[in-house]
C-alpha cells in the first residue's frame, strides 16, 4: 500500500511539473548513447524487420526492462529530445519509455510504426504538442447535434485567457451561449441589423431574406457560441486621436489572440469552431440584446460544436509571398 501511494504522489508531481522533460534532458546530457542496432540492420529476433533509424540505449541507465533506457536516434543535429514513445510489450510483459532524439516528424512516425505490432503498442508523446493543433485547426461550419459540455467550454476559455495582451491588461470578455434562448436572442437581434444593411446594399427582397435566414440559422443551430468582446474601459487614455486609436487596436489584437487560443484549444479537445465576424457589424445591437456593460465592444462570435464531417484544410499563400527576410 505504501508503494502504491508513493508512485501515485510521484505521478501527480510529474503531471504538474514542467520539469519532466528537463529531467529527461539531464539524463540524456549526462549519458553516452550506444547504438547497437544501426539504421538498416536486421532485428536479432525478427530478421524480417529492418531498423528504420539508429536504435540503442543510454549507457549507465535502466529502463522498464532492466536494460539501458532505449533511444531512437534521428538525423537532426543537435539531437534534442522532443518526444518519447510509451510502449506496452505483451511479449516481454513490460512497459517502457523510449526516447526519441533528434527525430524529425517523419522519423517520429517511423519509430512509432516500428514500435507497434501485434504484441506491442506504442503511443507517441510530444514535448510540444502545439504544432499538431495548429495543423488540426480548420474552420468548421457544420456541427452534429451533440451538445458541448460546460466543462469543455470552461477548458477552451481557460486556454483563451492564456493569450498575451498589451500591458497584460487582459481586455477580453466572453459570453458563452449554449441555451437555445440565448442563441435565439442574439441571432434575432443581429438578423435585424443584417437585414437593414443588405437592404441598403440594394439586394432583392428574396436575396435579403435568404441571407438573413442563413445567418440566423447558423447561430441557432450551433451547439454553442462564444461571443468575444473587448472591454474598452481597460486601455490607457491619451489626449490625441492617433495614440488613442493605437490603444484601441492593441486591445483588439489581444482579443484576437485569445480567439486564436480558443480555436486551437477547441481543436485540441476534438471540437470544431469558426470565427464569425457578424457581431462587428452590429456592436451596439449585440451589447443591448445580451444586456452587456457599455464598455464591452463585440468583436466576433465563435461557433462551437462537434464537426459533422472531417474538416477540410484550406490552402495558404507560400511564405515567399507573405514574409520578407531582410
Ligand atoms: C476575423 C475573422 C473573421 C471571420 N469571419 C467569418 C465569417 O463571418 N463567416 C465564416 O464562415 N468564416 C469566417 N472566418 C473564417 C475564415 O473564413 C477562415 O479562417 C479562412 O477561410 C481560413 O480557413 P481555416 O480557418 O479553415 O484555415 C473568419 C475568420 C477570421 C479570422
Amino acid at each position: 500500500v505504501i508503494r502504491i501511494y508513493f508512485v501515485d504522489i510521484k505521478l501527480k508531481f510529474m503531471e504538474k511539473s514542467p520539469n519532466f522533460w528537463n529531467y529527461l534532458d539531464e539524463l540524456v546530457r549526462t549519458s553516452l548513447v550506444a547504438i547497437d542496432r544501426p539504421k538498416g540492420s536486421r532485428h536479432p529476433r525478427y530478421p524480417d524487420f529492418v531498423q528504420p533509424l539508429d536504435y540503442g540505449y543510454l549507457e549507465g541507465t535502466s529502463g522498464g526492462d532492466g536494460a539501458g533506457v532505449d533511444v531512437w536516434l534521428g538525423s537532426l543535429k543537435p539531437a534534442h529530445l522532443d518526444a518519447v514513445l510509451l510502449t506496452v510489450d505483451l511479449y516481454k510483459r513490460d512497459v517502457e519509455v523510449k526516447l526519441l532524439l533528434g527525430c524529425d516528424e517523419q522519423e517520429k512516425e517511423l519509430a512509432l510504426a516500428a514500435s507497434n505490432s501485434e504484441m506491442m503498442h506504442a503511443e507517441l508523446v510530444q514535448r510540444h504538442p502545439a504544432p499538431i493543433w495548429l495543423e488540426q485547426r480548420h474552420s468548421v461550419r457544420r456541427f452534429t447535434n451533440q451538445p458541448v459540455d460546460r466543462d469543455l467550454l470552461v477548458q477552451v476559455l481557460q486556454a483563451a485567457v492564456l493569450a498575451p495582451s498589451a500591458h497584460n491588461r487582459q481586455p477580453w470578455r466572453f459570453v458563452a451561449l449554449s441555451s437555445p434562448e440565448s442563441k435565439e436572442t442574439l441571432a434575432t437581434a443581429m438578423a435585424a441589423d443584417f437585414e437593414q444593411d443588405l437592404q441598403a446594399d440594394g439586394l432583392s427582397l428574396a436575396e435579403v431574406e435568404a441571407q438573413v435566414k442563413r445567418a440566423h440559422q447558423r447561430i441557432v443551430r450551433a451547439p454553442a457560441a462564444i461571443l468575444l468582446c473587448l472591454d474598452t474601459s481597460l486601455g490607457d487614455a491619451y489626449p490625441d486621436a492617433r495614440r488613442q486609436q493605437a490603444e484601441l487596436l492593441m486591445g483588439v489584437q489581444g482579443v484576437a489572440m485569445a480567439g486564436e487560443n480558443l480555436l486551437l484549444a477547441a481543436a485540441g479537445v476534438g471540437l470544431g469552431g469558426v470565427w464569425m465576424c457578424a457581431p462587428l457589424f452590429a456592436q451596439e445591437t449585440v451589447r443591448q440584446a445580451l444586456d452587456l456593460p457599455e464598455s464591452w465592444l463585440a468583436q466576433g462570435l465563435v461557433l462551437l460544436g462537434y464537426p459533422s464531417k472531417p474538416p477540410q484544410a484550406r490552402s495558404r499563400r507560400p511564405l515567399e509571398e507573405v514574409a520578407l527576410f531582410k
